[in-house]
């Protein structure tokens, strides 16, 4: 668990790849301690994105930083081994991908790495419940995965709701990560339902000054959970 919830997680798919380092650097200048990795196959997900080479890449770049690396991607139990090796630190993978997902989960913590799940916004809570006791995150989609830049699903705000519910009844301590949407105008909403860790892409790396987004991010996210909740 992270020292102060919640936390945002830039995500480095909007970033501007030519100038990568730098506008990592703006992120963990701005407080960023966690830095999200996109992982897209063409398969799963009409897109194609990187792979391991960019995430070793991103991880030297900020050698402090948790490597969120969430794979939207076919076969993930195959790939485990090439992303641990490239520096992530929790990999999460698709429930949708995955008929064997407890066995993936394991593989992933037996590689000495955190676990999560992560569930499009179609599919429902309940498919989850056998595993929630395994993992270390569960990550609620609120756009569909496959590109940076989409609508804030509004419905996802039960479903992180009902997720947080569940949580209290389980006792146990899974972060709730939101990933898609999510900006300055609804970033304070979504952490009082109960997100810990806020992926932002665009809404980070579109910003003139970067450093400044993050900070003011991860301000109204801290307010907003203070003031809703
Ligand atoms: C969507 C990805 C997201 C994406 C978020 O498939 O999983 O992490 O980068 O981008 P924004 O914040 O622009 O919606
Ligand atoms: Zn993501």
């Amino acid at each position: 668990m992270p020292d102060q919830l919640p936390v945002l997680a830039p995500s480095i798919l909007a970033a501007d790849y030519t100038r990568l380092q730098q506008q990592i650097q703006a992120c963990t200048d701005g407080g960023a301690s966690w830095l999200h990795c996109d992982i897209m196959d063409g398969h799963f997900v009409p897109n194609i994105s990187f792979g391991p080479m960019i995430v070793e890449a991103a991880a030297r770049c900020a050698p402090d930083a948790l490597i969120d690396v969430h794979l939207m991607i076919e076969k993930p139990g195959d790939y485990i081994e090439q992303f641990v090796r490239a520096g992530a630190s929790l990999i999460s993978f698709h429930i949708e991908t995955e008929p064997h997902a407890h066995r993936v989960i394991q593989a992933i913590r037996a590689s000495g790495i955190q676990a999560g799940i992560a569930i499009n916004p179609a599919t429902s809570l309940t498919l989850l419940e056998d595993v929630l006791p395994e993992v270390d995150m569960v990550v609620i989609m609120s756009v569909n995965p496959g590109f940076g830049g989409q609508k804030f699903i509004e419905s996802s705000l039960g479903k992180i709701r009902r997720l947080a519910e569940i949580r209290d009844r389980m006792d146990t301590d899974f972060l709730i990560q939101v990933d898609g949407g999510v900006g300055p105008g609804n970033i304070g909403k979504i952490a009082a339902a109960g997100a810990d860790i806020l992926v932002a892409g665009n809404s980070v790396f579109s910003a003139d000054d970067i450093t400044g987004r993050v900070r003011e991010l991860a301000r109204l996210a801290q307010a907003g959970e203070l003031k809703f909740t």
